[in-house]
């Protein structure tokens, strides 16, 4: 197996670019499915999340044409219905495939979805959408079965219990070519939202409202092709301001979205790091010690869960006692015992940490618990003292393109090495 090796306490320097949303792309792959025509995708990340999807989406008859290292050209036109590979269980956003394959065939059998474990992760939500829409949905097997009543979804109005990111894509997926008109109230507003609305709405979808709490989707009779360019990812771009906040330096982040990244800049400010926004970019700097500071996790335009594993790491080296509330789900702190391997002081109860930052984390073996938690090893590595090797690299892959030469390119001693047995 491979692992990770890290020989840390090195401050970065330099410019790094983020690459395309990974939770934007894996919306608008199925999203493919609904058009009638060629869609080329660009700014599409290079990672394993992806490649199962496509993978999928070729076993059933898409077109599949990479025309440059970030842009593939899908042809959906020819797509069979069948049920996705399994390998799709292994990915949370398998669950998209239920909305993209409702729509097109008025049908789906997909796999129960996988992805970083927190605990529960229902999808409850989801499927009340699509019974809502008129279809028939049971869970057997480990898989989801749904069938549109009438063969083809109708127009609802649903009210989402939770504040759901994947229920709120899946739903505007299975809304666009319904008959009539989908309203979705306490729908969530990450930017990954607003992305796949505006890819539909290229392909000549009629869906209003995305980034607000109420997106009112009219259903059209088909989609055409066209061009689209996937948003910067902004928990890649998070990461890499962590980073250095945690580890020191002076860098250049670019290719972002500067509002998208607010609450994460806002947050590393309150500790101590300069942050400039740059238009397109976002440099930042940290030169004394980091500050402690509290943080809860919230749906956007709140500071995002999934940045939650990489900011306990910085406070976990910052000057005095912070409080970090995770607010999304039950059970995301599994990594903090990795973290205490390096020395971090840090005591979790429930659904909040209490961190006693230390002088310096010190190298150690640890693992990947999940792919944020995988993140927040790396950056705990970089700025520890002595090596970190670091095990279960997979669940790092499904989420960071080039992670290892995007940091090299900062100074970070950072390479991959085949396990001793
Ligand atoms: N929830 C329900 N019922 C549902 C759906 C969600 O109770 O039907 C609850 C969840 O248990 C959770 C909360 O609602 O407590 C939010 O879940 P959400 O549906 O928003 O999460 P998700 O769509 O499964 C996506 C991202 C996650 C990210 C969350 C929150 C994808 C593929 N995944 O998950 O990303 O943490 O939104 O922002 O988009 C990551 O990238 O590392 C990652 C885990």
């Amino acid at each position: 197996m491979t692992q990770i090796v890290i020989h840390g306490g090195k401050r970065l320097f330099g410019k790094v670019e983020i690459s395309g949303a990974k939770n934007a792309a894996v919306a608008i792959l199925p999203a493919t499915f609904l058009v009638d025509g060629i869609c080329r995708i660009d700014n599409m990340p290079q990672i394993s999340d992806v490649s199962v999807l496509l993978e999928s989406m070729a076993d059933m008859g898409a077109g599949i044409t990479p025309v440059s290292q970030v842009a593939t050209e899908i042809d959906c036109r020819d797509l069979r219905y069948r049920e996705p590979k399994a390998a799709m269980g292994e990915i949370r956003a398998s669950y998209y495939f239920i909305g993209a394959m409702l729509g097109r065939f008025g049908k789906a059998k997909v796999p129960m979805p996988g992805g970083c474990d927190f605990g529960v992760r229902p999808i409850d939500q989801h499927l009340k959408g699509m019974r809502a829409m008129g279809a028939d949905v049971k869970v057997e097997d480990g898989h989801v079965v749904a069938e549109a009543r009438d063969g083809r979804l109708h127009g609802a109005n649903i009210y989402l219990d939770v504040v759901s990111v994947g229920a709120t894509m899946n739903i505007m997926l299975a809304a666009a070519l319904a008959k009539g008109k989908t309203v979705i109230e306490n729908a969530a507003r990450e930017p990954h939202i607003v992305d796949l609305a505006n890819f539909l709405n290229a392909m000549g979808a009629d869906v209003r409202g995305a980034g607000t709490s109420v997106i009112r989707v009219f259903g059209v009779d088909s989609l055409h092709g066209g061009s689209y360019s996937i948003i910067p990812d902004q928990i890649e771009a998070g990461t890499y301001l962590a980073a250095v906040a945690a580890a020191g330096g002076d860098v250049l982040v670019q290719n972002v979205i500067p509002r998208h990244l607010f609450s994460i800049t806002a947050k590393l400010i309150e500790m101590g790091a300069e942050v400039l926004d740059m238009g397109d970019a976002v440099r930042i700097r940290r030169e004394g010690k980091l500050h402690c500071a509290n943080v809860k996790t919230m749906p956007y335009p709140g500071f995002p869960t999934d940045m939650q594993p990489q900011i306990v790491t910085c406070l976990s080296v910052a000057g005095g006692i912070s409080m970090v509330t995770e607010d999304v789900w039950d059970n995301r702190f599994k990594y903090v015992s990795e973290l205490q391997k390096m020395g971090a002081n840090i005591h979790v109860d429930g659904k909040s940490a209490v961190i006693q930052g230390v002088e310096a984390l010190s190298g150690a073996a640890v693992r990947a618990c999940d792919l944020r938690a995988g993140a927040a090893m790396v950056i705990a590595g970089l700025c520890a003292k002595g090596t970190t090797r670091i095990r279960e690299i997979h669940h790092i892959q499904r989420g960071y393109e080039g992670l290892l030469s995007k940091l090299q390119g900062l100074g970070a001693e950072i390479f991959e090495q085949e396990e001793a047995e």
